[in-house]
């Protein structure tokens, strides 16, 4: 399917904005196949803010408007786009303004475009690839343009062209209408028929069997080998598998098929924080189950206000839950997230790992992996849960008394094994809670927790508690005897000081 993006920028450098949307777009696999002009605008809505510059690219894709529209705005977050206010300033913004001839209006999405047909900034340079396009009720893009473009006067000049350097515009595969695969899976299959040729398979063979173009072909091939896969081409026997490494892709993720986490997925090699991209994310309406995932952080959150060093060797993933429950229920999901993370442990490394109160994950008496839960919402219900979760696999971090899973694993182990195995259980246990079996993770938790019967020193906002931690309430805050008196904890440090009994 042909779909035009616009794309936009008044903040930092607004040429580069948009080169580095275009080659995001093809990073994330969307590449453009054509590009019109930059022009530069007059911004619309607020004249308090810098000129724009705008362009227009077409892409040819199998992927539906609302996967595009999730990429979308997952680059415009990893940008730093920020929502503040409408019509604010932005470094990026991406829209689809016309995907095919498909005409749809739903909360999220409309298409064409509802607001292209009356603006210049989007119209001119689209009837640069377009002129002969028809916009329902509206007419040709071309006269659309020329009109508009009129209107506007000195608001609209053609700035100069859009460097698409490096960039091989694909050629569309043979694709039914109705038939076309899910996003990913032409790539997965691509990827399974290299495993089952050891001794390499021609392009041809390869767009023959998977009914896609020689074209479509070398660019998977291209995306696999930035994803990290070594394949070798040769004119002789065509394309082979060398090493399957340690990839954390989607693909590498392929054989976790979620109810509902995990049905979207943002793989990226480094992020400030997947908490913060999946917040944002969230906060634009992301839908539940959305899942950030990444190989390092550069400003990783950790509990308390602290950071939480995440060096790449680790998995690092947040989840967007949006649970219709009371914000003081909302450990309940630290308690769950803390399970799933541990009985993912013992299937991908066939390790034992205990739970330190609320959620450490400890190998022996080491951290091997944390856990931070964010809420927004109002007094009384949780709009949504961000639920992050850092897991030292391949190395632990400089510094830091801690433990990797591979230092303990009972077999050899990849980021991505250890990656499914999370997004896994987190489905499952997820999906046990919605179904009302509440009582059964806690009571998995209980199992794991190291910390009930020990003596302990919690340190809460409040002040340091010195005393026996008895158990858990219903919705996982401890319960600590001190003296005669039984105290509820909320939230806080803990350190075990020696057993009880
Ligand atoms: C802690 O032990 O203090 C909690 C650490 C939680 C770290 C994870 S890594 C993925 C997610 N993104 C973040 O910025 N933090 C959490």
């Amino acid at each position: 399917m042909r779909a035009y993006l616009s794309l936009g920028s008044n903040l930092g450098n607004r040429a580069n904005m948009l080169t580095e949307a275009v080659e995001r777009l093809s990073a994330a696999g969307l590449p453009p196949v054509t590009a019109s002009s930059i022009f530069e605008t007059e911004p619309q809505g607020r004249r308090d803010q810098d000129w724009f510059l705008n362009c227009v690219v077409a892409i040819e894709t199998e992927w539906s408007p609302t996967e595009i529209l999730a990429c979308a705005r997952r680059i415009e977050t990893v940008m730093g786009r920020r929502r503040l206010r409408h019509w604010g300033p932005r470094t990026i913004d991406i829209d689809i303004l016309v995907y095919g001839d498909a005409v749809m209006r739903t909360p999220q999405l409309t298409l064409p475009h509802p607001r292209l047909h009356e603006r210049a900034f989007a119209l001119v340079p689209l009837a640069m690839l377009a002129p002969h396009l028809e916009l329902p009720g509206h007419g040709l893009v071309s006269d659309l343009a020329s009109r508009r473009a009129a209107e506007e006067g000195q608001g609209l000049r053609e700035w100069g062209p859009l460097p698409l350097l490096g960039h091989v515009p694909p050629t569309p595969g043979p694709v039914q209408p109705g038939t076309a695969p899910p996003r990913g899976a032409t790539r997965s299959r691509l990827l399974q028929a290299l495993r089952n040729a050891p001794a390499g398979v021609s392009g041809q063979r390869l767009a023959e069997d998977l009914g896609v173009s020689r074209a479509a072909v070398w660019k998977h091939i291209q995306r696999l080998r930035q994803d990290g896969y070594s394949i070798h081409g040769t004119a002789g026997s065509g394309y082979c598998l060398q090493t399957e490494g340690d990839v954390l892709s989607l693909e590498s993720l392929a054989g976790h098929a979620p109810r509902t986490i995990g049905r979207v997925i943002h793989v990226l090699r480094s992020v400030d924080s997947t908490n913060a991209t999946a917040r944002q994310l969230a906060l634009e309406g992301s839908s539940e189950g959305t899942v950030v995932l990444a190989e390092e952080q550069t400003k990783g959150r950790g509990r308390n206000g602290r950071g939480f060093l995440s060096p790449p060797g680790g998995v690092y993933l947040s989840v967007v839950l949006r649970p219709d429950i009371p914000p003081a229920a909302a450990t309940r999901f630290t308690l769950l997230t803390a399970v799933a993370v541990s009985e993912a442990l013992e299937e991908s490394a066939g390790l034992a790992p205990h739970i330190k109160w609320p959620n450490d994950i400890l190998l022996a008496d080491s951290k091997v992996a944390g856990i931070l839960l964010e809420l927004a919402g109002r007094e009384d219900r949780v709009e949504f849960i961000v639920a992050g979760v850092g897991i030292n696999v391949l190395s632990a971090p400089d510094g830091v008394p801690a433990v990797a899973v591979i230092e303990q694993a009972a077999h050899p182990v990849t980021r991505a094994d250890v990656a499914r195995a999370v997004l896994d259980r987190l489905d499952t246990d997820y999906a046990l809670y919605t179904e009302g079996k509440w009582p059964e993770i806690l009571s998995a938790w209980r199992d794991r927790c190291v910390t009930l019967g020990q003596l302990v020193r919690v340190h809460t906002i409040h002040g340091v508690i010195e005393g026996h931690a008895l158990d858990v309430t219903e919705d996982g805050a401890l319960l600590v005897r001190v003296g005669t008196d039984t105290q509820v904890v909320l939230a806080g440090d803990v350190e075990h000081l020696r057993s009880a009994q």
